[in-house]
């Protein structure tokens, strides 16, 4: 019989603070950079325009893992979630399935950590400015991450209510404007991807921007135009040159690999980072599985010893 422990939201919430999630992230991205952790890559099964299902397999620490998460930009308006789905974790030794989780759980500590992450380690060592655009389930993930790294940071959504909301909720400061947003010198966008936010010129000279919320095709939160001023990182040059927020730019041939960085070999310590104050740095993160596997990983660890619901098949 088939026996795994599930870990609904409540509970991944419970058991990866959003300080170990950048660890285990961080972790993540170096193993993944050094190939003892590996990744094929995720399919889409589309069904535009109401929204999309992915699959997202991962290997490594032992174990293997399969998201099965959907992305449906018109459920908010219908009181429904846009991410839902499940994560499965089994055992790589023998295949047997060990854990379920909740995945809108697991994605939104995942991605709060590596916008973080990106923002720590490419932005200006005196930064003194953050900010969140789009304070959804993943955007209300990076500011939690940025205020328990210590960073004070400011949010703005286009419903000004959610921002003062999520800003009360979480002890952030609900920013004036969309100017004042952009112009911080940490900016972390999670918006659906359907405006852009970056239009020509806005992008200023020493500035951070972790774009999170193009993570399939068709969506923008920069012009091409502002994307080459910058410095380019992303998680993963397959999954951001074909779905992600560099995609269109690559289509149109203004950007290739040699332009584009991958964080984790910034991490890991074989490419360089931010190289001036002055420069702009970008990333373009798409959401890769093995960040999945680095938050179940944390989360089965972090409940070994608490008696937890059984799925039996
Ligand atoms: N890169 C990744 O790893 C990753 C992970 C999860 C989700 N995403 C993507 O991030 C996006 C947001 O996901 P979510 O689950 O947080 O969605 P959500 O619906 O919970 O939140 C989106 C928020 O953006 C706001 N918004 C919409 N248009 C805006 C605009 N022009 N300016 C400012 N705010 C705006 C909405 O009011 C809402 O609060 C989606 O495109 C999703 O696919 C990316």
């Amino acid at each position: 019989m088939t026996r795994a422990v599930v870990l609904d939201g409540a509970a991944v919430e419970a058991a990866v603070s959003p300080q170990r999630a950048v660890e285990a992230v961080r972790e993540a991205f170096v193993a993944h950079a050094r190939g003892e952790w590996s990744m094929p890559p995720k399919v889409y099964v589309t069904n535009y325009p109401a929204g999309d299902f992915r699959a997202m397999p991962a290997l490594g620490g032992g174990y293997a893992l399969l998201k099965w998460i959907t992305s449906f930009p018109g459920n908010p308006a219908q009181g429904l979630p846009t991410v839902t789905g499940l994560v499965l974790v089994s055992d790589a030794s023998n295949g047997r399935l060990r854990a379920v989780l909740n995945a809108a759980s697991v994605t939104a500590l995942r991605t709060g950590a590596a916008a973080v992450l990106a923002a720590e380690v490419l932005g200006r060592a005196d930064a003194s400015s953050a900010s969140v655009i789009g304070v959804g389930v993943n955007g209300r993930a990076a500011a939690r991450t940025f205020l328990a790294r210590g960073r004070a940071v400011s949010l703005w959504d286009a419903d000004p209510g959610r921002a003062a909301r999520v800003a009360a909720e979480l002890g952030a400061t609900a920013a004036a404007s969309l100017d004042d947003a952009l112009a911080a010198d940490l900016v972390v966008t999670v918006t659906p991807g359907h405006d852009v936010l970056f239009t020509a010129g806005t992008l200023r000279p020493g500035q951070h921007v972790s774009l999170m919320g193009a993570d399939g095709p068709g969506k923008a939160e920069a012009t091409d135009g502002e994307l080459v001023r910058a410095r380019l990182f992303c998680d993963d040059w397959e999954q951001a040159s074909h779905g992600g927020e560099l995609a269109h730019a690559v289509e149109s041939g203004v950007v290739g690999p040699e332009d584009v960085t991958a964080i984790g070999d910034v991490l890991a310590g074989t490419a360089q980072g931010r190289t001036s104050a002055d420069e702009i740095t970008l990333f373009d993160s798409t959401g890769l599985a093995i960040q999945d596997l680095a938050i179940a990983l944390a989360a089965l660890d972090a409940v070994a010893d608490v008696e937890l619901p059984l799925l039996e098949l």
